[in-house]
């Protein structure tokens, strides 16, 4: 039986009230108000609604994963989802120039009084990081917990155990069947076409009548190291022993190939994704380089009200984060088309 609702109210079914009652400024604790103060909580509070939603998306990416095999459907609604993550960081990005509409004399009106308050407690944002991959490692534990209330710590700590997306994401390129197809060995002809594509640019640089002696003897040992590279790929013992990379071999090899035949009708979906998943990460790459130069221009070089040294250990903090540099990589291993072997039969069907 159908229950009779009554009629909803906008007011009613979206809080506002409860919502527009939310901006408390300290300065006016302290009678003295700071006009910039209720921007400054508007966009936090509208930053970690976006985290709340990203969170969702994060979480039912993840729950699509964790299944023994991903349906193509299902894929579909995976990339719808983290397409719709990257349009919410280009709000995030953009907010920020709202924000910088307040000028550092206006912000040391109120900074103050937020001290020891920090953006290094926003917990949904450690969440984020959490389970996009980010490792919680013995020197971050303590910068991150220690700053954090006892309940905090606990939804830190309890998202932490959880199965990242990075993982998810490296199982599911293992599970692809590209590495080993026993009818067709297609990195042994892969190789060969690396091999004949170094040998190339290697005549190109000897033949350079326009550099010098140094400058080929430069570029052949970069070339070199490409070739050093390949290397590894191509070989487990080395790719275990020597490579220092996130992925593991198998999941690296099937995402090359997922790129090398991005066009193929079956590895369209799987490119997109994997294609998402860079731009995400460089999404808030760029949002905590952007983060960090405003906080340059608003602080100069005062510490942040956390304590940190402010905007150095906010650069620092974005070269160190990003969490699918790998899938960057993987354009170190494309080579031209014309080379390429032919797509094998036996994944046509
Ligand atoms: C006037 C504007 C802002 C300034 C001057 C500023 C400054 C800082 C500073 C100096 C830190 C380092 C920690 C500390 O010592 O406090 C920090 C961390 C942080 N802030 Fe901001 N911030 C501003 C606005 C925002 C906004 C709008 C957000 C959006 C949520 C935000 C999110 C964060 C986050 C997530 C961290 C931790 C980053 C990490 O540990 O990698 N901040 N901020």
């Amino acid at each position: 039986m159908i229950r009779k609702r009554e009629s909803l109210y906008y007011g009613d079914y979206l809080k506002i009230d409860d919502l527009t009652s939310l901006q408390v400024t300290e300065s006016s604790k302290v009678g003295n108000d700071a006009h910039d103060e209720t921007l400054f909580i508007i966009v936090h509070q509208v930053y970690e609604l976006w985290f709340k939603q990203i969170l969702h998306e994060i979480n039912s990416i993840c729950a699509y994963l964790s299944t023994d095999k991903l349906k193509d459907q299902d894929l579909a609604v995976c990339n719808d989802r983290l397409k719709r993550i990257v349009e919410i960081q280009h709000i995030l990005l953009q907010q920020l120039q709202v924000m910088e509409t307040m000028k550092p004399m206006d912000f040391l009106e109120f900074r103050d009084l937020l001290t020891p308050a920090s953006g290094f407690q926003s917990v949904q944002f450690r969440q984020v990081e959490l389970l996009l991959g980010f490792k919680l490692d013995s020197s971050m534990k303590g910068p991150v917990l220690g700053r954090l209330s006892e309940n905090d710590q606990k939804i830190i700590t309890e998202t932490s155990n959880k199965t990242s997306l990075f993982d998810l994401v490296e199982k599911w390129l293992i599970r692809m069947p590209y590495c080993h197809n026993s009818q067709y060995d297609f990195w042994q002809e892969y190789s060969k076409s690396v091999q004949k594509m170094l040998a190339k640019d290697k005549q190109i640089i000897s033949d350079n009548h326009l550099l010098s002696a140094e400058e080929i003897k430069f570029e052949l040992s970069n070339l070199t190291l490409t070739s050093q590279s390949f290397e590894v790929l191509f070989d487990s013992e080395k790719y275990e022993s020597q490579s220092k990379r996130r992925l593991g071999q198998n999941a690296m090899l099937n995402a090359l190939f997922i790129f090398i035949y991005r066009e193929q009708p079956k590895l369209a979906q799987a490119f997109n994704f994997l294609n998402s998943l860079i731009e995400l990460d460089a999404n808030f790459t760029t949002w905590r380089h952007r983060h960090a130069l405003m906080a340059h221009r608003m602080l100069g070089s005062k510490i942040g009200t956390g304590g940190s040294s402010g905007h150095e250990y906010l650069k620092r903090s974005a070269e160190k984060r990003q969490i699918f540099t790998d899938l960057y990589d993987i354009s170190s291993f494309l080579i031209p088309r014309s080379c390429l072997p032919e797509f094998p039969e036996t994944l046509e069907n």
